[in-house]
């Protein structure tokens, strides 16, 4: 009988290879994607996805699980070592998952929520009015001063106000330092947990060029697959252990570790991607190696010689640069919208996403901004020198935004320039 396992799907594995093709032949800028390693994705295509495995290692209730307990184990013990931290847990599906955990096991529904707002740089699982967490919980944003930084006395004017239960730092679209311990000192007037969503930052953590809230912060969240580059997916980090068997507690600071495990499961989510834990415990053998560190300094140093180039041609920066991977651009200095930034750079093959910026006065459908980052082009090997060449065909796209000749030439162009810097595999 020839059944649907022999059925090979020859339009989606084409699709598949143009995907491949197109990353190949352009430049990733969008901050929050990478390249994985053809290890991580060994793992990912491997046997391991059929596994069943509800629970935790050791205590599952499925048979057969010798084999992806033993690769959950490996991922913990590989988290907690990279991280420095007393317990890991790897089974969130994806960073949104994982932030709806958090909120799940420190906060009953209603409780107050005190994150920035979207339009400022947070991630609408920080309290967007229309997510889960600005819906199921009393959602309270803050907002960055005029250029763009984090105003801490604002943020500490507003908890004393609403007196939040949860106070979310970490962002998506914030080019700046975050000084975990002011937030600390904030959440502790008020008695209030600190998440740390360090997703965008976690691979500068591991390499020291930001500071790491290890420590600080009740509850750290990254996704794995931006700077870390490995699957889709993320790590709740916390100090403390769990209690054996995992039992109903009170929503203590000393608890935090079960309650984390308890939101995962029996909480919100039924069986672990067996193979996304494989691909996660890879990137952790990866991210361990000393080179990983020399990659975390690479994307910064690039992130700042590419700013500075922007900066000399003109362009503005909201903060006036960047401390970190990203940067998030006003196009209004070169008379552009955001859209259609995004449309002209996308035509020249260097991808990139819009992005509102501090009080825009443009919908968040087409915002004055774009945001760049430097992960994916340092992956592939790109350091300060391509940086400065970059920058300059940014600007050429810009300049020649409704030209699309000239567009499609520079891709061919940026095209013969990726040969030199192949994906990973
Ligand atoms: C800071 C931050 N937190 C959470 C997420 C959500 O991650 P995911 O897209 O995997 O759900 C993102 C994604 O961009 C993010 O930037």
């Amino acid at each position: 009988m020839k059944d649907f396992p022999f059925i090979k799907d020859e339009e989606i594995q084409e699709l598949a290879k143009k995907e491949a093709k197109r990353q190949a032949d352009g430049l990733e800028m969008i901050p929050s994607e990478n390249h994985t390693s053809q290890a991580v994705l060994d793992v990912l295509g491997s046997r391991l996805t059929d596994k069943y495995s509800e629970g935790y290692p050791g205590g599952r209730y499925y048979g057969g699980c010798e084999f992806v307990d033993e690769v959950e184990r490996i991922a913990i013990a590989r988290a907690k070592e990279l991280f420095g931290v007393d317990h890991a847990n790897v089974q969130a599906y994806s960073g949104s998952p994982a932030n709806q955990a958090v909120y799940f096991a420190l906060l009953e529904p209603g409780d107050t929520v005190l994150g920035l707002h979207l339009f400022y740089g947070g991630h609408m699982t920080h309290g967007l009015k229309v997510n889960f967490s600005g819906t199921l919980y009393n959602s309270v944003q803050y907002q960055t001063d005029k250029s763009g930084f984090i105003d801490y006395e604002e943020v500490a004017k507003m908890a004393r106000e609403h007196k939040p239960k949860l106070i979310v730092g970490g962002y998506t679209a914030y080019p700046r330092i975050v000084d975990w311990q002011k937030l600390r000192e904030i959440a502790d007037e008020v008695g209030s947990f600190l998440l740390a969503d360090i997703s965008h930052i976690s691979a500068l953590v591991v390499s020291g060029d930001h500071p790491s809230p290890v420590g600080i912060a009740d509850v750290v969240m990254s996704t794995t697959h931006k700077g870390l580059r490995g699957p889709r997916g993320a790590l709740l980090l916390a100090n403390g252990n769990p209690s054996t068997p995992l039992k109903k507690v009170e929503k203590t600071k000393e608890n935090i570790p079960t309650l984390l495990d308890r939101a995962i499961i029996p909480g919100l989510q039924g069986g672990p991607h067996n193979h996304q834990t494989a691909g996660i415990a890879v990137m952790l053998k990866q991210a361990l190696q000393p080179e990983f560190k020399e990659y975390g300094h690479q994307v910064a140093k690039n992130a700042k010689v590419l700013s500075e180039e922007l900066l000399a041609r003109g362009f503005e920066l909201v903060t006036g640069g960047t401390d970190t991977h990203l940067m998030v651009v006003d196009m209004n200095s070169k008379g552009l919208s955001g859209r259609e930034a995004e449309s002209a750079l996308s035509t020249a093959g260097i991808t990139v996403n819009k992005n509102t910026i501090p009080f825009d006065p443009r919908s968040p459908f087409d915002p004055s901004g774009i945001r760049l980052g430097t992960p994916a082009l340092t992956t592939r090997g790109m350091a300060e020198e391509e940086m400065k060449q970059i920058a300059a065909w940014i600007d050429e796209a810009v300049q020649h935004a409704d030209d699309e000749k000239h567009l499609k030439n520079l891709h061919k162009e940026i095209t013969k320039f990726t040969k030199d810097f192949p994906l990973p595999n």
